[in-house]
């Protein structure tokens, strides 16, 4: 096409055209003259979409999700085949994609999402393209690659990207963790693994990085011997090469980029059930089998609440302390953090909740990360209930009363008429991590509890269903799915009270709506503790999560120094191993200046916890308090902690 248009505009052209020419070749010359200035109409449209549309940041890339630079709306990934060589002695990964992509509309570029990635080559359908990495084209989203290529409406073809990953020397925020053997359990092989929510599978692969774009995945990796590598798919085959070991997975459901996910380190696998699995380093698998040991029970408590499970196996990791999350519900691959593993199961709610996302994410997946509500909060919501009718009614009022007050603080950090406060936040250009807090969990929670309230239990399952069977939603699409069920089933006359809970900022109008003998309880047994009245006996035989509430009641009182003493002595809770509790304790110490929170128990936690849930409050209670301890004992561990936590606990100093 680019030769024809060269010779379209030749003097040649114009003196052949004057010269020899006969009737036929003038109209076949006409034919093809239009068919360019067709396809130059088309460009300019494209760059008008482009250049013109403005978002408040700036160029808008696609109408489907700002926080995406591919052009999502012309071209979609439908196959994604990954082949990764994990280099540990270097830190990088050598990598080939092949993305089988369609052209929504006729189409002259592919634009992809990337970041810190070396690009090398690029063919499409086998053929060498021209390509042009942008750095850092927008500061927050990362890197776009643009690949030229024109193709027609419907039309696929394929992709295919030699890349390597870069070290990470200036800690970019990327998906990429790397540890050396020292931050493992076991002390001896090294040990990588990847957090692709929100926005870094960019990091790992050039891709359409966008939770409204979903592809099958093929994935191939090669690790050293004796490590092993996992992948989020099911495991087809395994294969040895000289010093290498490389394995091959298939993801057969179409998944977002922010779900793919790996692994590689010192791992072994244990079977608990038929379709449940186990990963973790060998000296911690027989811990985490027996923590985990009721998965089974737990998925068909959740298959019976929703549909059947249909992702064939589900397997968890169990990754070193460094990981930044409780859990992260990568498929067939549910990555989880260390700290869950308490001995008693009392953390496993972590993992209910995990599961639940194989339906409410991971099927059914919110379109952009500005209705991430719909991925936490539906999944929340259901969490409640299974830990209901797995734990007990006790149990599930004590999690829907635990989750109301991180939902209070997370409102209180922001500030009541902050947009990150509403279940719409607006997220221009910029990395959704800046607004991650409990807000999307449990203001969702809530709103989906109070529709519960208007319809019935029954009637409102129907609708949970109905949600998790979709592809993707928006809440726009959320809503009209549930104006078109509630006409569908004949009720009318109820009020959803759309604005005030999804648009509108700061803490819902209706409150949890809770038993006030039930609160009473633990009030009394709060002020028994303030008064150092409560029996040690009687403290050590509550659940953890009571716990938690007891000592978050606590937290409307006066912290005193006597107060840090009881709790240090008497109820020995600087020794805890649950760090829900010990966390709680050491900010409240923390905030009074008592000095054993300031000290070595301090800075062990912060040595051996990187799951941001703890480590970023106590941070925060330091930078307030005590900036300077804070920001030693930051630069002491940051190298242990992920680069996402790194960035947030970075910013919490420079105010
Ligand atoms: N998908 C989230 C983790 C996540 C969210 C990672 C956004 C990156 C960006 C996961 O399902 C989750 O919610 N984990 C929670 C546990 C849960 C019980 C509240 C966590 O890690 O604390
Ligand atoms: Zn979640």
């Amino acid at each position: 096409m680019q030769a024809l248009r060269q010779f379209y505009l030749s003097r040649y052209y114009k003196k052949s055209m004057y010269g020899l020419l006969g009737l036929g070749f003038v109209g076949a010359m006409l034919l093809i003259s239009t068919k360019i200035r067709r396809q130059q109409q088309k460009q300019k449209s494209l760059d008008h979409l482009q250049s013109n549309e403005l978002s408040t940041q700036g160029t808008i890339f696609n109408s489907l999700d700002k926080c995406s630079l591919s052009n999502l709306n012309q071209v979609r990934t439908l196959k994604t085949s990954i082949k990764l060589e994990i280099d540990f002695k270097q830190q990088i990964i050598q990598g080939r994609v092949i993305l089988t992509m369609k052209a929504i509309n006729d189409i002259v570029k592919v634009q992809l999402d990337a970041k810190m990635l070396n690009v090398l080559q690029v063919k499409v359908n086998n053929e060498d393209t021209t390509f042009n990495y942008r750095q850092q084209l927008v500061q927050e989203l990362g890197d776009q690659l643009e690949i030229t290529t024109q193709k027609q409406a419907n039309e696929e073809f394929q992709i295919e990207i030699i890349y390597q990953t870069q070290q990470n020397v200036h800690n970019g925020q990327v998906a990429l963790n790397w540890l050396q053997p020292s931050q493992t359990f076991g002390n001896k092989h090294p040990f990588l693994f990847t957090q692709s929510e929100a926005i870094y599978a960019r990091s790992l692969f050039p891709c359409q990085d966008s939770p409204s774009i979903k592809s099958t995945f093929d994935i191939e990796l090669t690790v050293p011997e004796p490590l092993k590598a996992y992948g989020s798919g099911i495991l087809v085959k395994e294969t040895k090469d000289g010093n290498n070991n490389t394995f091959y997975f298939n993801q057969p459901v179409a998944i977002p980029a922010y779900l793919f996910a790996i692994c590689a380190g010192d791992l072994e696998k244990k079977q608990i059930s038929d379709r449940t699995y186990v990963i973790a380093e060998p000296a911690l698998v027989n811990k985490c089998s027996q923590e985990f040991q009721d998965m089974e029970s737990y998925l068909q408590a959740i298959e019976n609440y929703l549909t059947p499970y249909k992702w064939s196996q589900y397997t968890v990791v169990v990754l070193p302390k460094a990981f930044p999350f409780g859990g992260m519900e990568n498929p067939n691959l549910t990555f989880l953090s260390p700290s869950l593993i308490v001995g008693d199961k009392s953390e496993t709610s972590v993992v209910i909740h995990e599961m639940i996302h194989s339906w409410s994410g991971n099927s059914m997946t919110c379109q952009n990360w500005e209705c991430f509500w719909l991925n936490e909060g539906i999944t929340t919501f259901i969490e409640n209930k299974i830990v209901g009718r797995i734990f007990g009614q006790n149990q599930q009022t004590l999690h829907g009363l635990l989750g109301d007050n991180s939902l209070k603080n997370s409102i209180n950090n922001y500030g009541p008429t902050h947009t990150y406060t509403s279940l719409s936040p607006k997220i221009d250009q910029q990395n959704p991590d800046d607004c991650f807090s409990a807000i999307p969990y449990q203001k969702g929670c809530q709103y989906l509890r109070f529709l519960e309230s208007l319809i019935g239990e029954n009637l409102f399952q129907q609708f949970i269903r109905l949600v998790v069977s979709q592809y993707t939603l928006n809440s726009d699409q959320f809503k009209a799915l549930l104006e078109k069920f509630l006409n569908e089933n004949n009720i009318s006359g109820i009020d959803i009270q759309w604005q005030s809970w999804i648009i509108d900022p700061g803490m819902p109008k209706n409150q949890l709506n809770i038993d006030q003998q039930f609160k009473d309880r633990y009030e009394t047994l709060a002020n028994n503790l303030y008064e150092s009245q409560l029996q040690l006996e009687d403290f050590q035989n509550l659940h953890s999560n009571e716990k938690c509430y007891i000592l978050d009641l606590l937290g409307n009182k006066q912290i005193t120094e006597k107060l840090m003493k009881d709790l240090e002595e008497e109820y020995q809770l600087f020794d805890s191993n649950n760090p829900e509790i010990l966390h709680r304790v050491l900010i409240y110490g923390i905030n009074c200046g008592y000095k054993v929170a300031l000290g070595d128990k301090l800075s062990q936690f912060l040595s051996m916890n990187g799951r941001m849930k703890f480590i970023n409050p106590v941070y925060r209670a330091l930078a307030q308090k005590q900036p300077e301890l804070g920001l030693r004992i930051f630069n002491m561990y940051k190298n242990s902690y992920h680069s996402i936590a790194v960035a947030q606990i970075q910013k919490m100093f420079q105010k």
